[in-house]
């Protein structure tokens, strides 16, 4: 059984990409199979793995979600960069944000990111989600395909009280 967690925090530089790139090499090497999700259309993530032009990937994971949303078909691994530390990397880039507007008038609109998450999971053990800061359709999507959610926040009254807004929206 694979298990989703996605990283969000809607504040900015909490250490969402940080911890989604040392989770998971740190559980690739404790022999688990890893994939890291970009969905942040900054691609810090994809940057992070050594992946330096996000932005002039061929293929990302915009590209599948524009895919899914056509239904079009596409390769169950297509677009899956593999990283030399032993995790799986689907890039992020600029084209999410415009992902972000066509989803809202998209059916299911919440649960695209989700679909396409289903068809790869099971061949891994731990699939790892790296949200952008915002509360927008994207994270929503991330929220709703993630069997569980870590939130890095700064331990200070206003990141905390940030947190609120947060935690209702994962409730919802
Ligand atoms: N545990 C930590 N202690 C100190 N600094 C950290 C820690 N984790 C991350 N940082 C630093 O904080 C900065 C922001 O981290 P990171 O990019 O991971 O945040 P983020 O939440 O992904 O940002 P964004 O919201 O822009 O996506 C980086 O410079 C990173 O090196
Ligand atoms: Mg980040």
């Amino acid at each position: 059984m694979s298990k989703v967690i996605a990283l969000a925090n809607q504040k900015g530089g909490t250490g969402k990409t940080t911890t989604t790139v040392n989770l998971g090499i740190g559980l690739a090497m404790r022999g688990k199979k890893v994939l890291l999700v970009d969905a942040d259309a900054q691609g810090n993530l994809t940057d992070s793995l050594g992946f330096h032009e996000p932005d002039n990937l061929p293929v990302s994971l915009a590209t599948v979600l524009t895919k899914s949303m056509l239904e079009e078909p596409y390769e169950s691994d297509e677009g899956i960069l593999r990283h030399a530390e032993g995790v799986d990397l689907m890039p992020g880039n600029i084209e999410l944000s415009a992902i972000e507007v066509s989803l809202v008038n998209t059916m299911s609109r919440e649960t695209v990111l989700r679909s396409y998450i289903n068809t790869v999971k099971d061949r891994y053990d731990y699939v790892l989600i790296d949200c952008m800061p915002s509360l927008g359709m994207m994270t929503i999507n991330a929220l709703a395909a993630a069997d569980s959610v870590i939130i890095p926040v700064q331990a200070h009254y206003l990141p905390a009280k940030g947190m609120t807004q947060l935690l209702q929206t994962i409730a919802k």
